[in-house]
């Protein structure tokens, strides 16, 4: 994690570990798009935790998933992810993420074929 490419992360140094996590601020006005969740992480912080901690093709269970931004990262990262919540309206916020990430990525696709 030291030697990789941070440039959302101000305070990083090359070749050194993060020094704060809070230096990856809030999440961006674009992550809250369909919704709030009001302990919503940043996608820049919770790709740095599963690249941490995960292998690709892991499968990551998060049972308090909110707006699942741990989910985001997963699946942007080539990780398996089931998220579980109790309240539904945080759910429709993660399957309206779900859904356009799935969007960005086939339109992606599509342009290179
Ligand atoms: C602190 S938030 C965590 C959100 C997300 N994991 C994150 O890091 O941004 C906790 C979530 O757990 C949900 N929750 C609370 N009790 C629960 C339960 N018994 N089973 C599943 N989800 C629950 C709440 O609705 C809330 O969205």
């Amino acid at each position: 994690m030291k030697n990789g490419n941070w440039p959302e992360d101000q305070l990083k140094k090359p070749g050194l570990q993060m020094r704060s996590v809070w230096a990856m601020g809030t999440p961006k006005t674009v992550e809250k798009k369909f919704g709030k969740h009001p302990t919503q992480k940043p996608e820049d912080l919770l790709k740095r935790i599963v690249l941490a901690s995960t292998n690709k093709g892991d499968l990551i269970l998060d049972p308090f998933t909110g707006s699942s931004t741990t989910g985001i990262a997963a699946y942007l990262l080539g990780r398996h992810f089931i998220g579980v919540d109790t309240e539904p309206k945080y759910l429709d916020v993660s399957i309206k993420r779900f859904e356009e990430l799935d969007r960005n990525l086939k339109n992606k696709f599509a342009q290179k074929v």
